[in-house]
């Protein structure tokens, strides 16, 4: 099944270091993904209503009112929770905003532990190191976790561990983790769940409930850029019980009730976290891109997905000299996220050749998700900090990450560079170009 014509700029040329011009491929859709045509459209119609969000009078001010909050229910909707009235939505700018306001709302005492992964992107880990005493979960040699060392962690702090946070998707091996499951052991233990869920929801179906309350999932943050609606939406699901009990994280007009001079009452939750005037677009395209993914439909974007990423994986393993990451056996619990590197090639040097003679996107270095990488390198703490400091920067991957839109063919012209690239150019020094941020 071919997606393509249902999404915005990815057939616009682009010209190569060769001067010839090309259709781009992009295989960076972990870092961002392009608009749905649709997406584009609604931003376009809705120009002409533009009005202030609950702060006006009159035709614009009301309609944009309506869809903005319409927009929570289509959100709802989309993970299950539509007719839940425990669960809200509140608006963010990004999955990382989306954390650290949980980070920052949830832990109540500086002793409240929080327990997460080694697997994680930064966002899911640096808000929470600020605000409360971290344990982490390790992966094995292929990168997984096991969910029995969550159990045992949560045994042995006694209760002491308030949050359990992980990632639905890893942004690095594309791992998919079993949330409900997850979800099950932190409460046994009395902990709640938070689920980021960055590279998940445009590639694998959510419902919040599982099977069973026990199994549900407390929080869910997420970037509509990582979803085919890149206008800077992005947001928090999460049962409102939990959101009362302490300031919010942003503060300013349209979180508060009243202001006197020495007190303030707070507004309910979920105006209470959006503090200033909200991005209206930003919330009309993510609702717009979540309702077609709905209606592609989930077994559809995931069969899809799944043969690219398999026929690119089982590609790379019969090219000499690739070194890959993570399970390339058995690969039905990754999605579409595949990093690599090419034995004594500089890993930034090789995503540039790509870029400019093929006009193929990846990323390259340490994802944003830094003692992941190491541990998937085999670099002990010491050896991958002295790398940074000294400033030789050699460890990190090349990563290509599947969107809805990408094609076999664009598979082929990418499989056929990387066999190029790693059987016929001179070896270049491994000394890091320095040209790409990490
Ligand atoms: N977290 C995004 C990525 O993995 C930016 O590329």
């Amino acid at each position: 099944m071919d997606y393509r014509d249902l999404f915005d700029g990815i057939d616009e040329q682009i010209k190569l270091s060769n001067g010839v011009y090309t259709t781009p491929i992009n295989f960076d859709n972990g870092a961002t993904t392009p608009p749905l045509k649709s997406v584009t459209q609604i931003i376009y119609d809705n120009i002409k209503n533009y009005g202030p969000i609950a702060r006006g009078v009159g035709f614009k001010g009301e309609y944009c009112t309506m869809m903005f909050n319409k927009a929570r229910d289509i959100i709802l909707n989309f993970f299950g929770l539509n007719g839940n009235d425990k669960y809200t939505v509140i608006y963010t700018k990004s999955d990382t905003e989306g954390l650290n306001v949980l980070a920052n709302v949830l832990v109540k005492d500086d002793d409240d532990m929080i327990l997460t992964t080694r697997m994680e992107h930064h966002a899911n880990d640096l808000p929470f190191r600020r605000v409360g005493k971290m344990v982490y979960v390790d992966v094995d040699e292929l990168g997984r976790i096991n969910i029995d060392d969550i159990e045992d962690k949560l045994i042995k702090a006694k209760g002491k561990i308030k949050i359990v946070t992980v990632t639905g998707a890893s942004n690095v091996t594309g791992y998919i983790n079993p949330i409900h499951d997850i979800a099950r052991i932190a409460h046994k233990y009395g902990a709640l769940i938070i689920v980021d869920g960055a590279q998940l929801v445009a590639h694998k179906k959510v419902n919040m409930n599982g099977n069973s309350k026990e199994e549900s999932i407390d929080f869910l943050t997420f970037s509509a850029h990582k979803a085919y609606a890149p206008f800077g939406g992005g947001a928090i699901v999460g049962n409102k019980d939990y959101l009362n009990d302490k300031d919010p994280f942003l503060s300013g007009g349209g979180c508060v009730a009243g202001v006197f001079d020495e007190r303030l009452i707070w507004t309910a939750v979920p105006e209470k976290y959006e503090a200033g005037t909200q991005n209206f677009f930003g919330v009309i395209a993510m609702v717009k891109a979540l309702a077609d993914l709905q209606n592609i439909g989930f077994e559809n974007i995931e069969s899809h997905e799944k043969e690219l990423k398999n026929y690119i994986i089982q590609g790379m393993k019969g090219i000499n000299n690739v070194v890959m990451y993570g399970d390339v056996n058995y690969t039905d619990d990754r999605i579409g996220v595949i990093p690599f590197n090419i034995k004594n090639r500089d890993y930034s040097d090789v995503s540039i050749v790509m870029a400019t003679e093929k006009g193929i996107s990846l990323r390259s270095g340490k994802f944003c998700a830094h003692p992941y990488v190491y541990r998937l390198m085999g670099a002990s703490d010491s050896a991958a900090y002295r790398d940074v400091v000294s400033g030789e920067l050699l460890y990190g991957m090349i990563r290509a990450s599947l969107g809805l839109y990408n094609t076999i063919d664009e598979a082929n012209i990418f499989l056929n560079e990387l066999e190029y690239i790693s059987n016929n150019r001179a070896r270049k020094s491994r000394k890091h170009t320095g040209r790409i941020r990490f």
